[in-house]
């Protein structure tokens, strides 16, 4: 049998029993009067099953059409549990509220790589692997050279993880457990170092290598803002706040660049330049984007009053409310949660309380949960909505939020290019299509026409 044949074969049917107790679904072709017993698998059935279903011998048979994959699992995966119309979001089976509470960021970026939490000695090697792999080749440094000045941290960003494979040529080597060990330590560690740089080349700032004595957020802040002083000391609450805040990006199961990380590792390209994959889908305003797209919008609101007539324009379907809405969540995003309890604080610490673009915000959140056109839609805050606020209040501008959603889903993304890797269902993305083009058109005729 072809592999085609095997796997229409394989996915089955079974002569189940029927009667309301068997756990299949019975499809009935009408054209044919062919019916076949489907399994459900984890509440699934098998597209390729369907293929049995045809409208002759030589018909390819059926497919599932399902564009931006709304109802189709590409995956089975053990890292991230979400249960959108609860507001449910939990990592290798911690909820997001304990893990904020009691975890470090890079405690959850072992959680998710190994998949359960370390003990002291293993989170201190984890810790001490990932601050010496934190300085990257100083050739990166000519390589942003070359940006102009005013580009984008996310191109910069995009540009140089998919650059680190050149200087790891042996991450090729995906079946090596030493290479996907060390290019998930090297991704975690140097993200925030290449992000940092980019942000001094925009600056036009001289560039601030890794200070080991500092934590994982710390020394980010150190690298984006340390000017003349001898030693960058970053206020511990503010670090808090953004470690927090990396646990929130971390990892949310098969988002957009998630799953282009998935669809290009499928390839088996290595790892930096899976990454890469996932930095370009982050990168646009419906995905990671969202957050510098919030604040633009806050500031072009400008002040509580304009918020009735704004909202008006999103009802008219002139702009959507950035920051609202998810595929997956039809309640309030957890993190969304979390983080407005964090807004508060970090505005205190940086002496930013009265921000008018909080209330601004605040006002716009009230509004939409009263208002049907978006509680109907199941339209509420997503983990976007408020992270800008605190973005901007520790003086980060707008243009480099995105990127610091990218430094902590890299550890989303190499743990499920990991879990990837281990699937044996795993196979190189490669879906099919309908096509809807001309057939088997006469060129030269057609040429004639053209007088040509
Ligand atoms: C992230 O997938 C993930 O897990 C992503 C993420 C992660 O951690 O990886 O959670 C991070 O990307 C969060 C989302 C950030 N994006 C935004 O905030 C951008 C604004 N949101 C929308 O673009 C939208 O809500 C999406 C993209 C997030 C979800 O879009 P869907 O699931 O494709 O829903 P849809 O576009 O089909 O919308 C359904 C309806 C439509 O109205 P109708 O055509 O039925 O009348 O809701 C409307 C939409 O027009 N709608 C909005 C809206 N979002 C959806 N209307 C106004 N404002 C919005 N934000």
């Amino acid at each position: 049998m072809s592999e085609e044949q095997v796997e229409v074969a394989e996915a089955g049917s079974s002569n189940g029993a029927g009667g309301g107790t068997a756990n299949t679904v019975t499809i009935t072709d009408n054209r044919t009067g062919e019916s076949v017993e489907l399994p459900i698998e984890d509440g699934t059935l098998r597209a390729t099953a369907l293929r049995q279903l045809k409208d002759g011998p030589d018909d390819f048979g059926l497919m599932t059409y399902d564009p931006a994959y709304l109802n189709t699992a590409s995956c089975r995966s053990a890292i991230t549990y979400i249960d959108g119309s609860a507001g449910v979001l939990e990592h290798r089976g911690y909820s997001i509220e304990q893990l904020c509470e009691h975890s470090s960021y890079l405690e959850v970026a072992y959680l998710l790589v190994h998949g359960e939490l370390p003990t002291n000695d293993q989170l201190a090697t984890w810790t001490h692997e990932i601050t010496m792999h934190t300085f990257v080749h100083e050739n990166l440094k000519e390589f942003l050279e070359g940006f102009r000045y005013d580009a984008h941290p996310m191109g910069m960003l995009l540009a140089t993880v998919s650059a680190l494979s050149t200087f790891y040529p042996d991450s090729k080597n995906i079946d090596d457990p030493e290479e996907r060990r060390m290019a998930a330590i090297r991704l975690i560690a140097k993200m925030p170092t290449l992000a940092a740089f980019a942000y001094r080349h925009s600056q036009g700032m001289p560039y601030v290598y890794p200070d080991n004595d500092l934590d994982y957020a710390g020394n980010f802040l150190g690298m984006m803002f340390k000017m003349t002083e001898l030693k960058y000391e970053p206020d511990p609450r503010l670090a808090k706040a953004l470690d927090t805040l990396f646990i929130l990006h971390a990892d949310h199961e098969q988002n957009c660049s998630t799953a282009a990380v998935r669809a290009v590792g499928s390839s088996q390209v290595d790892p930096y330049s899976a990454a890469a994959a996932g930095v370009a889908a982050l990168y646009g305003p419906l995905h990671g984007g969202a957050n510098e797209a919030v604040l633009r919008m806050l500031a072009r609101i400008g002040s509580v009053d304009n918020v009735p007539s704004f909202l008006d324009g999103v009802k008219d379907g002139k702009e959507k409310l950035m920051g609202f809405g998810h595929r997956v969540y039809k309640n309030y995003d957890p993190r969304a949660r979390i983080i407005k309890k964090h807004v508060d604080e970090v505005l205190e610490v940086t002496g930013g309380a009265g921000n008018p673009l909080l209330d601004v915000a605040t006002e716009l959140e009230k509004r939409a949960l009263d208002d049907e056109y978006f509680t109907s839609r199941k339209l509420y805050p997503n983990v976007d909505f408020y992270s800008g606020l605190i973005y901007e209040a520790l003086g980060i501008p707008r243009a480099m939020f995105t990127v610091i959603f990218a430094i902590p889903r890299t550890s989303g993304w190499i743990a499920q290019w990991l879990e990837m890797l281990d699937d044996p269902e795993t196979k190189i993305a490669r879906p099919r299509q309908i096509y809807t083009g001309h057939r088997q058109r006469d060129l030269q005729a057609d040429l004639a026409v053209l007088g040509r």
